[in-house]
């Protein structure tokens, strides 16, 4: 049986305002989390976090709508704040800011992967694929750092569930705004999955921006607080990219829609998918304050538009977020992606080896890392500890490091302190040596 969300009543918005203590949650365990609750109550964080803003450019910018409607669109704003803090305070305070920063990346590679999978449009399915080798190689160099200061493995925080390993080098992440720009969709023609898919990523990679800018330079170590300023420009980068995916065209009653849909679609797969009890409470709460929430503005824009809301939506409840170990997908996309590189105007991917010598992201490139990429240190750093780099992965993948390093380097615009498949291959051999040395000792 489907579920259509425009056919429930949700909670009433007058009984939606709690009170402090039902606001705060309880912090969940960071050694006993299942990775997919942490990831979930990150993702609905970023969630709210954008249905909160929205909230206040529309009543910024919007200039016909009668006083009762606008003070709606505030109040339903305020619960969204109040969303907002039940999500993100779940985050336990003994939970460090490296830890949490996995677990962010650990969000963007296993939702962007599912998205992927299920994104009905070609184009915008290939622009998932190309995020989401960044924010895998984002999760590996961090997890450097998550190492050597804190003595923190991968599988501590992604439980195995997700591959920690080189992706497309950070140091390549950078390009000129242009040529991040895409083609946006049609909103005519694009089917309601396309539009929550967009919307929902984006406000995951909005959000990562946010923790970064916020939380980068609480570390003394300026190598790491330069690492947390280079990914936090990608995900600038991110941001721009998935938002230009949309339609511009779109009325801002019609995005309000999309953004309660939006909200409803991923409580309602928070509900289904929650292993801990105690947190599934709020989702089942939050999802029927967001039928609420969808029946007020379905209405506003029945009034205003003239038009039906399932024009826009849709009549059923779209899966955006099922969270589960991607490794194959992810696995399949590096052989075949590391390589790929934004081509001019918008409209497609191309290779390294099919980008122009004038291609305007080199000068982006050669400019931030003239002195050296950050993202790199965190391996020249790490060596130091570990003989190596951390990675976690299968045998397969492990194997193919150093060809898959090989592939998605770039020959120009590299920066002085790269590590690259030589020197990657020196430091597995010289970490293999000295292994099998120790284990004669103990
Ligand atoms: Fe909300
Ligand atoms: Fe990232
Ligand atoms: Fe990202
Ligand atoms: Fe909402």
């Amino acid at each position: 049986m489907t579920f259509n969300p425009l056919k429930e009543k949700g909670l009433p918005l007058e009984k939606q305002l709690r009170n402090w203590h039902q606001i705060i949650a309880k912090p969940y365990k960071k050694q006993k989390v299942d990775c997919y609750t942490r990831t979930r109550h990150i993702l609905m964080n970023g969630i709210e976090v954008e249905g909160w803003g929205f909230k206040h450019q529309f009543n910024r910018f919007m200039t016909d709508i009668d006083d009762k409607d606008r003070a709606n669109i505030s109040r339903i704003g305020r619960i969204e704040n109040q969303q907002q803090m039940t999500c993100n305070w779940m985050c336990p305070e003994d939970q460090s800011v490296l830890e949490t920063t996995l677990g962010y990346e650990q969000v963007a590679v296993d939702l962007t992967a599912w998205l992927a999978q299920n994104e009905p449009d070609k184009y915008v399915k290939e622009t998932f694929n190309f995020g989401l080798l960044e924010d895998f190689d984002h999760l590996y160099r961090y997890a450097q750092y998550a190492y050597m200061r804190e003595g923190v493995e991968p599988n501590d925080i992604v439980q195995g569930m997700t591959d920690v390993i080189t992706g497309r080098p950070t140091q390549h992440h950078h390009n000129c705004n242009g040529l991040r720009l895409r083609k946006h969709y049609d909103k005519t023609t694009a089917s309601p999955q396309t539009k929550v898919n967009i919307l929902t990523v984006l406000s995951g990679e909005q959000q990562t921006h946010n923790f970064y800018a916020e939380h980068g330079f609480m570390y003394g170590d300026h190598v790491l607080r330069e690492t947390y300023a280079e990914i936090k420009d990608v995900e600038e980068e991110h941001v721009t990219m998935y938002e230009s995916l949309i339609d511009p065209s779109e009325t801002m009653l019609e995005k309000l829609l999309l953004h309660e849909f939006t909200e409803v679609c991923n409580y309602y797969t928070c509900v289904e998918d929650e292993v801990d009890d105690e947190i599934k409470k709020y989702w089942e709460l939050f999802l029927d304050i967001e039928l609420g929430h969808l029946q007020l503005v379905s209405d506003m824009f029945k009034k205003y538009e003239k038009r039906d809301p399932e024009e826009v939506i849709g009549s059923e409840v779209i899966i955006p977020c099922r969270f589960q170990s991607q490794k194959t997908y992810v696995q399949k996309i590096l052989e075949k992606e590391v390589n790929k590189r934004l081509a001019p105007d918008g409209e497609y991917y191309k290779s390294i080896e099919e980008i122009p010598d004038d291609w305007a992201s080199y000068a982006v490139q050669e400019r931030v890392a003239e002195i050296s990429s950050p993202s790199e240190n965190s391996i020249n750093v790490v060596e130091f500890y570990n003989d190596r780099d951390i990675i976690e992965a299968g045998e397969t993948l492990k194997n193919r490091q150093v060809d898959i390093l090989e592939k998605g380097l770039q020959k120009v615009s590299v920066a002085k302190n790269t590590v690259g498949p030589h020197k990657l291959q020196e430091m597995i051999d010289t970490h293999e040596q000295r292994k099998s040395e120790k284990e004669k000792l103990i």
